[in-house]
Parts: C-alpha cells; sequence; structure tokens
C-alpha cells in the first residue's frame, strides 16, 4: 500500500499531507502534517501533534476531516475522508513520546507555550526560561491523531486519459474524472 510506504520513505511525496479541518467558527483550516503510520488492515492513519494545537480542539468537537496527498511522481491525488479521534493522555500517547523523545524533534513538545501563541504574549519569565534551557524534566505536549478512514477518492492523472475511484471498506467504483 503507498500509503504504508509514504510512513517509511522520508521523501515520499505522500509523507505530508495536508488535513483539513473545521473550525470553531465553522469556517475550514487546513495544515501540512507528517503521516507516521498507516495500517491497511484497520484503515488508521496516524499523525504527531502539540496536544494544545488548534487542531486536537477543531477534531475533539468535530472528528470529520479531509487529507489530501498528492505525488506528482505518480501523478496521483488521493483524499481521504476520516474520522479523528485526538490523543493526549494515555498509554498510546506515552508509547509515542518514548519514541520522539529520543528524536532531534524532542523540543517540539516540550515548549511552554501552545502552538499559535502570539510571542508577544510570553511573559519575560517564559522568554527567560526557554532562553536558559533549563535542565529539569519538563512535561511533553504530545498529542497522536488516529484517522479512522471511512472513503478515499483516488484521481490519476494521465497522458492517455485520467481515471478516478471511489474506495471505501468493501466496495470501489470508478467515477468520471
Ligand atoms: C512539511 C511540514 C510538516 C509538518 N508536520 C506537522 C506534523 O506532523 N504535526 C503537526 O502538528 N504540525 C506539523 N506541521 C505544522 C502544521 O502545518 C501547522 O502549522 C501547525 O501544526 C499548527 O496548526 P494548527 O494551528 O492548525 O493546529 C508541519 C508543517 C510543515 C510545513
Amino acid at each position: 500500500m503507498e500509503l504504508g510506504r509514504a510512513t517509511q520513505d522520508r521523501h515520499h511525496a505522500w509523507r505530508t499531507p495536508v488535513l483539513a479541518t473545521t473550525a470553531e467558527d465553522g469556517l475550514p483550516q487546513a495544515r501540512t502534517v507528517v503521516l507516521r503510520e498507516a495500517d491497511a488492515n484497520t484503515a488508521h492513519l496516524r499523525f504527531y501533534t502539540d496536544g494544545r494545537s488548534a487542531k486536537v480542539s477543531q477534531l475533539s468537537d468535530r472528528p470529520d476531516a479531509v487529507l489530501v496527498f498528492w505525488s506528482k511522481r505518480l501523478n496521483w491525488q488521493l483524499r481521504v475522508r476520516v474520522s479523528v479521534t485526538a490523543l493526549t493522555t494515555g498509554p498510546l500517547v506515552e508509547s509515542v513520546w518514548a519514541r520522539v523523545r529520543q528524536s532531534a524533534a524532542a523540543g517540539d513538545y516540550l515548549s511552554h507555550l501552545a502552538p499559535g501563541t502570539a510571542l508577544s504574549a510570553a511573559t519575560p519569565t517564559e522568554v527567560r526560561s526557554i532562553a536558559a534551557q533549563p535542565t529539569e524534566p519538563r512535561r511533553h505536549h504530545v498529542g497522536v491523531l488516529d484517522a479512522q478512514v471511512q472513503e478515499m477518492d483516488w484521481l490519476e492523472l494521465a497522458r492517455g486519459g485520467h481515471r478516478r475511484a471511489r474506495l471505501s471498506a468493501d466496495t470501489w467504483e470508478w467515477l468520471t474524472p
């Protein structure tokens, strides 16, 4: 499965899809995320994030979301309708942190400030403590987005003719591109 390959291959274009959600004001929001895990058997995709980020509260309110993948090499677009469970505590989150904390990305999950906080909102104490890189253990803010795939819309662009198909758990059909 191509999505599985994208989790292994850092250069795979499908490693960085766009995740679209609905914000609290009812308007759409979208951002790039890294595909970390793909399980073809259970039709689950996983992403790591900061548990305090806007997308986590958006998905907790409205779990329906869309992922858009595009690969220039394959000339494939994949639009995936998902239902997302946003986890900020529990064994899965801790097991992800156990892996992430060994990596260069660990610092991303240890910031005192939530993503999107205006930098002018940081108090002088917070700014000093960020600059001083304190050595005491800090609380991590890892969040896991666990996406259950509902339906996929696959589009292939080709000189000889485009192809498009709709796929769900046990059905698929060709569509007019
Ligand atoms: C290439 C790329 C990869 C990214 N990967 C992630 C990711 O895996 N998780 C994440 O939370 N944010 C990731 N980001 C940052 C998000 O796009 C976004 O800016 C941030 O998560 C805040 O989004 P939000 O305010 O909608 O929650 C990535 C950005 C880029 C450009």
